[in-house]
């Protein structure tokens, strides 16, 4: 070990990093260096650097995994070398990922005889899944117009305003419109009605949500597949349902089995989860299958010569870690449904704990259903003084990571704070943040009256030497609206390139 050898070189010499060079210098932040660095003081300068990042467990804003059992760990570090792509080197990975290809659809209730595979693949996460949904539907579409000598270079998706930015992305990379049902005040889904409505004959599909991203509310994908089969029938198009179902999927299976939203609805054509949300794998991984074999338009599928055996694929990239697929292998077999059920059991249960914590404090809206993904969404009642905004700041103080945003169009004027209860977070992490809320309210009830002095001081000490005899000009209230607004600008400016996931 280098460090640890005494030599001439003043910079060997030493037995810790802290005592060397390389903790005097900073480190290059657009070129790589000339020189090397030992080992252990590459580490510890990116591990401490690292120590500024938030803490994943008490990152309330996300719905991806953050904990796994330490077996599960092991064959994740295990597998960390393995190329997925490499399937004729590896091919029991390949194996493990038709296998949860196969639980997952049976999952979903596609219509499968007893020995068919299902048709279905891995991917780095939903936003994926969706894109090669999306592309599913959209070739399918154009063949079914130029089949019938239509034009065929407007293709549109109907969603609601409430889709996750990865429905966005879908529309501008693949050239497809996005047509958005607005929501409106205290109704954050879509409108099954005015979706069906707004379908023409350039609709690819009509995408429904299972958990809502900004409140985790189930859309009713029963209704929307009833009157979608209606307005089929009228107009003689056929246009199918596609159900993003990236935190739901893992979730109804488990908690609602009778919930009639997946391949039991005959429109729905194919669904998406992200096996890194409540399918209880880390981050890289999630599943897009398709109703049967005809929906997945062949001319798409990339067929790869396999130890001599066809492996068609269908993925956006190429090369990638096969851990994740291991480690969905291994929450699928090790829970089977009985685990799944309880750790959902478990994530509903300190959801409607902390979602009566914070009524009890008096000082909130819900705005979240419990029937959807375990989370509590909520407004301050009041925000005359304080906004949503300035609570997630405050919370941050305490460790806690817990974002604000705007609702979408329109509801825009409706800022919510969202906690998502995931596996690891536990009854006693809640009830700890139920009062670290009321701490932070307690101080922000504090706050207007320093703020607005502070104001004051700063515009008129100068001129008269006085800092407590100020003068007001602009009313209270308006002085505090624009702090409010000030404050308001700055984080999320600061947010922008969080988003939420
Ligand atoms: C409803 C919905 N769809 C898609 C996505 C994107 O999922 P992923 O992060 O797995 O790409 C999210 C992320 O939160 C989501 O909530």
């Amino acid at each position: 070990m280098v460090l640890s050898h005494a030599a001439s070189n003043s910079d060997v010499s030493v037995h810790s990093t802290f005592a060397s060079r390389y903790v005097r210098t900073s480190l290059p932040r657009f070129k790589m260096p000339e020189n090397s660095i030992p080992k252990e003081a590459a580490y510890q300068i990116i591990n401490d650097e690292l120590m500024l990042d938030g803490n994943p467990r008490l990152n309330l804003a996300s719905f991806v995994t953050t904990w796994m059992e330490p077996e599960c760990d092991k064959l994740i570090m295990s597998s960390i070398n393995k190329n997925y792509v490499d399937m004729d080197e590896y091919p029991v990975t390949t194996e493990l990922q038709n296998r949860c290809v196969n639980m997952i659809a049976h999952l979903f209730n596609a219509p499968l005889v007893e020995t068919e595979t299902a048709v279905g693949v891995g991917t780095v996460g939903s936003s994926e899944a969706i894109m090669l949904a999306g592309l599913a539907f959209k070739r399918k579409w154009q063949n079914k117009r130029k089949a019938e000598g239509k034009p065929f270079d407007n293709p549109n998706i109907v969603t609601g305003a409430n889709v996750q930015v990865c429905w966005e992305k879908f529309a501008r990379y693949f050239e497809v419109e996005l047509k958005e049902v607005k929501l409106s005040e205290g109704y954050y889904v879509m409108n099954p009605e005015q979706a069906v409505e707004m379908v023409d004959e350039n609709t690819i599909c009509v995408a429904a949500i299972l958990g809502s991203t900004l409140n985790g509310e189930f859309e009713d994908v029963k209704l929307l597949n009833d009157l979608l089969v209606l307005k089929n029938k009228e107009t003689g198009w056929d246009t199918p349902i596609h159900v993003d179902a990236a935190s739901g999927g893992f979730i109804a299976p488990f908690l609602y089995p009778e919930l009639e939203w997946d391949f039991r609805l005959p429109l729905v054509k194919s669904i998406n989860v992200s096996g890194h949300k409540y399918g209880l794998v880390y981050a890289g991984i999630g599943w897009v299958v398709w109703r049967n074999k005809e929906d997945l338009p062949e001319e798409l599928i990339f067929h790869i010569n396999y130890l001599g055996a066809d492996q068609p694929t269908f993925t956006l990239n190429f090369s990638k870690g096969s851990s994740q697929v291991i480690a969905q292998y291994y929450q699928l077999i090790r829970l089977g449904h009985e685990g799944y059920r309880n750790v959902m059991e478990n994530c509903r249960e300190n959801m409607i704990m902390l979602r009566e914590g914070l009524e009890k404090t008096g000082r909130f809206n819900i705005v979240s259903k419990d029937e959807g993904v375990p989370l509590v969404a909520f407004s301050l009642k009041d925000n005359s003084s304080h906004t949503e905004f300035e609570v997630s700041d405050m919370l941050r103080r305490y460790g806690w990571i817990v974002p604000a945003y705007t609702m979408p169009p329109n509801a825009q004027h409706i800022t919510v704070l969202r906690v998502v209860i995931r596996e690891d977070f536990s009854r006693t992490l809640a009830e700890r943040l139920v009062i670290d809320i009321e701490k932070v309210m307690r101080e922000l009830d504090e706050l207007p009256s320093r703020v607005i002095h502070k104001i004051s001081l700063g515009e008129e000490s100068e001129a008269n030497g006085d800092n407590l005899m100020v003068t007001v000009k602009k009313s209270d209230m308006e002085k505090q609206r624009e702090i409010i607004n000030g404050w308001k600008k700055f984080v999320s400016d600061r947010k922008k390139t969080n988003g939420i996931c």
